[in-house]
């Protein structure tokens, strides 16, 4: 089997609907019934939909012991398909809807990935991410947060949520407070919206990656000025099909990035929402894009360079 890797990946969107009704049990809460369609699945319809029954889903995860639950589940889930290092995205903001402090949300995640560790061997990091329709100032209270809770598993900053809403100079102020403090960012941009998004995402932030980045195909110049500034690309191909930024596998520029040069790496944002996996993402590369073992193997590698873990353990995953 390929090794895997995974750099984003938000933790509140990987919560399988199994997951998600035994914690809604947990707290005796009744989810409403348009949370799920006739099979089980979450139901949503657009983006902004979707938005909003990951938040309905999110809310009941509620304890430390929640969200150890989610993180230890999805890093044995993608250890088994052969994931050897996974970076989630976790979101203080969903944790403080239902009351949860920042430590409280950190400490149930690290056990979820010290746990998934010794008994998997997958390695795991944190990635604490804003969320844009939220606003700056939350922005600014999440990244004040990283600072005063430095951990060795909270490894980089980033940001998700609508990216039509504010723009990411908006944003400057807290990503500078985690910058500052020697963390890595990332931020989506070039998803639900087009080459200007991703542009004012690299103006204004100090980003090394871009949370999908993939509608920079828009913009032949925008493409060349990723690949000279070896940007890693957290390309979610299921993810984008499922939301109709690219109707299909043909249609969807993976592979036109990576030949002009771009580092594309694979990922899969809301695994559950998108009915995909990480090893489904590889198969789906394989099958699809027609990337045989030694291209995946080199995909792994890109995550590996371009994940925000310390140097020592990056040696040892190579
Ligand atoms: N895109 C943007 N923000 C998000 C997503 C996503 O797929 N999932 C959770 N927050
Ligand atoms: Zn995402």
């Amino acid at each position: 089997m390929v090794p895997k890797a995974e750099l984003h990946c938000h933790l509140e969107g990987a919560a399988s609907p199994d997951l998600v009704r035994r914690l809604a049990a947990r707290h005796s809460m009744a989810l409403p019934d348009e949370t799920f369609d006739e099979n089980g699945n979450f139901a949503w319809s657009d983006f902004l939909h979707f938005l909003k029954v990951y938040d309905i889903a999110s809310s009941v995860i509620r304890t430390p012991e929640d969200y150890r639950d989610v993180t230890y589940q999805y890093l044995m889930d993608c250890a088994a398909e052969g994931a050897i290092y996974v970076e989630v995205m976790s979101s203080p903001d969903h944790a403080a809807a239902v009351g949860m402090s920042y430590a409280d949300h950190l400490e149930g995640i690290v056990a979820g990935i010290e746990e998934a560790r010794s008994e998997s061997g997958i390695e795991g990091r944190i990635i604490v991410t804003c969320v844009r329709h939220l606003g700056p100032e939350r922005g600014v209270e999440v990244a004040r947060q990283v600072v005063a809770h430095p951990h060795e598993l909270v490894t980089g900053f980033g940001m998700g949520g609508d990216e039509n809403t504010y723009s990411p100079h908006d944003f400057t102020p807290a990503f500078e407070i985690v910058h500052a403090a020697g963390l890595p960012c990332t931020a989506h941009a070039g998803e639900v919206a087009g080459a200007q998004s991703v542009r004012d995402a690299l103006d204004a932030l100090p980003v090394q990656r871009l949370g999908h980045g993939v509608r920079a195909i828009e913009d032949p110049d925008l493409v060349r000025e990723l690949a000279d500034r070896e940007i890693v690309l957290e390309v979610c191909p299921g993810s984008n099909i499922a939301t109709g930024v690219f109707e299909n596998y043909s249609a969807h520029p993976l592979l036109a990035l990576q030949e002009a040069g771009c580092r594309i790496t694979l990922n899969s944002d809301d695994p559950p929402y998108f009915d995909t996996s990480i090893g489904r993402e590889y198969d789906r590369a394989s099958t699809l894009f027609g990337l045989d073992d030694d291209a995946l193997r080199r995909v792994t590698l890109t995550a590996i360079d371009g994940a925000f873990a310390d140097p020592e353990t990056k040696e040892k995953l190579r």
